[in-house]
């Protein structure tokens, strides 16, 4: 069947290429856009009211990007918003100019202008994009969508299900986003947290399941500052891929999986719950269980359970390399509410926390608020890097480092799973390894959101 949209697509291209001359189509020849836009969809409950969002195309999420693996991506982004912005595709490993950070890749997108994107994915994976410009804001208001890239060889289940998870500060009355996205509590504690809970903009998702089917799961945690932990009930889970990269085996889903603020998960599940029954994705909170996704159980088994599944793939070339030789380079995370920070330099000059605090701004690294005129670290093409991070603070942070995966590097040089985000609470020191394959400027934040907007946010230079 074609779709009305394909037709006209079709039919466009036809009246093209028939009646314009050669130099008028390659201008018009643009790439399908992507626009942000104000939309307003159910997303609390049905007996509230509607809520206004910001949402890519009015869709909220944005549309699913799915390519395969080596293909390319192509958008056009219009900014129909009140307010600059400009999309960063989280997780892969791109080109820096189309990495969308507004002010450290490209100037941000004005209200009514295009900025077009064009990149090839080179990695297999559950990627995301979302607003890098007042992303406090935009990725509050609705701004982010799913980016998947496929596998030449997908692995064998009966169906796959993107499910982003979020969480919406709301007016408990009119169902309005909050706008206050400065709220000083936000900023120097946990972040900006919501008071509804929705997964793809729904507040009680529930897909219909049979026994005994096989799922893959893309998890993908879109919010703001909340970390979900999540269990199984009524499904036997394996975990076969993080923030995008597959994990050397399927680890069986027994503890709670915890994503921090950007981070994903891939996971292969079979509904184990006897027809008529509910299985449940559980959002585990203060030691109590919430549906964070529902799966009824309609229908008998018809197929048998089937074998542990196999690892995805590895993606081509993303090793860490000798650790021995890498580039040291420390990072101290300090500030924010019941921390031990007196002073920090904000634009260039000394202030004491008070000073800070007028300023709204609250957190440092390495003793210096926000970004700053020279990078973090400075690494040549190919040099490994080794960060130790001192969490000097008494909250969780998600620290996302773009352009690049890194590994965690464990007691004895063990290493952890390829990441793009990690998840650090209060007191912790981790550290970190990545090879500087990626030639340019890489933000380095915070992506408790309110974090970043608040100093947690610094940059590496790869040249
Ligand atoms: Cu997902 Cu700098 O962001
Ligand atoms: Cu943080």
């Amino acid at each position: 069947m074609t779709t009305r949209r394909e037709f006209l697509k079709h039919g466009a291209a036809t009246v093209g290429a028939l009646t314009l001359p050669v130099s008028a189509r390659a201008q018009t020849a643009r790439f399908e856009e992507l626009t942000a836009r104000a939309a307003s969809i159910q997303l609390a409950p049905p007996s509230y009211p509607r809520t206004e969002i910001w949402g890519y195309d009015g869709t909220m999420p944005g549309p699913e990007l799915r390519v395969t693996q080596g293909a390319r991506v192509q958008r056009s982004f219009r900014n129909a918003l009140p307010q600059a912005s400009s999309v960063h595709w989280h997780g892969i490993r791109i080109d820096n100019a189309m990495d969308g950070v507004a002010g450290l890749t490209q100037p941000a997108v004005e209200p009514g202008q295009t900025f077009d994107y064009d990149f090839v994915a080179p990695d297999a994976g559950t990627y995301w994009y979302h607003a890098h410009n007042r992303s406090v804001e935009q990725v509050a208001r609705g701004l982010y969508g799913a980016l998947i890239v496929e596998e030449d060889e997908t692995p064998e289940v009966d169906r796959e299900e993107v499910l982003i998870l979020d969480d919406w500060l709301l007016d408990p009355e009119t169902a309005e986003i909050d706008p206050d996205f400065e709220a000083v509590h936000d900023r120097s504690h946990a972040g900006r947290r919501g008071n509804f809970i929705a997964t793809n903009g729904h507040p009680a998702l529930s897909l219909e399941v049979r026994q005994n089917e096989r799922l893959r799961l893309r998890l993908i945690n879109a919010a703001n500052a909340r970390i979900f932990v999540l269990s199984l009930a009524g499904l036997q889970g394996w975990s076969i891929a993080l923030d995008g990269m597959p994990l050397a085996l399927a680890e069986p889903l027994i503890d709670a999986l915890i994503l921090g603020p950007g981070q994903r998960a891939d996971l292969i599940v079979d509904v184990t719950a006897e027809p008529g029954e509910t299985a449940h994705l559980v959002r585990v909170e203060d030691q109590e269980g919430f549906s964070q996704v529902a799966f009824p159980v309609s229908g008998s088994a018809s197929t048998a359970r089937r074998d542990i599944p196999g690892a995805l793939p590895r993606n081509a070339k993303m090793e860490v390399g000798e650790i021995h030789g890498a580039v040291p380079v420390r990072l101290n995370m300090q500030g924010g509410a019941m921390g031990t920070l007196d002073a920090a330099v904000l634009d260039g000059e000394r202030k004491s926390f008070r000073e800070l605090v007028n300023a709204n701004q609250f957190w440092a690294f390495n003793g210096t608020i926000g970004m700053t005129e020279t990078p973090l670290a400075e690494l040549a093409l190919g040099q490994t890097a080794k960060l130790e991070i001192y969490n000097d603070t008494s909250f969780p942070h998600a620290m996302h480092l773009h352009g690049m995966h890194f590994r965690e590097i464990g007691q004895g040089g063990t290493l952890g799973p390829l990441r793009d985000t990690l998840l650090m609470f209060g007191g912790e020191t981790r550290t970190i390894g990545f090879v500087a394959d990626n030639p340019g400027d890489w933000l380095f934040h915070c992506h408790m959101l309110s974090h970043a907007a608040s100093g947690m946010m610094t940059w590496i230079r790869v040249a």
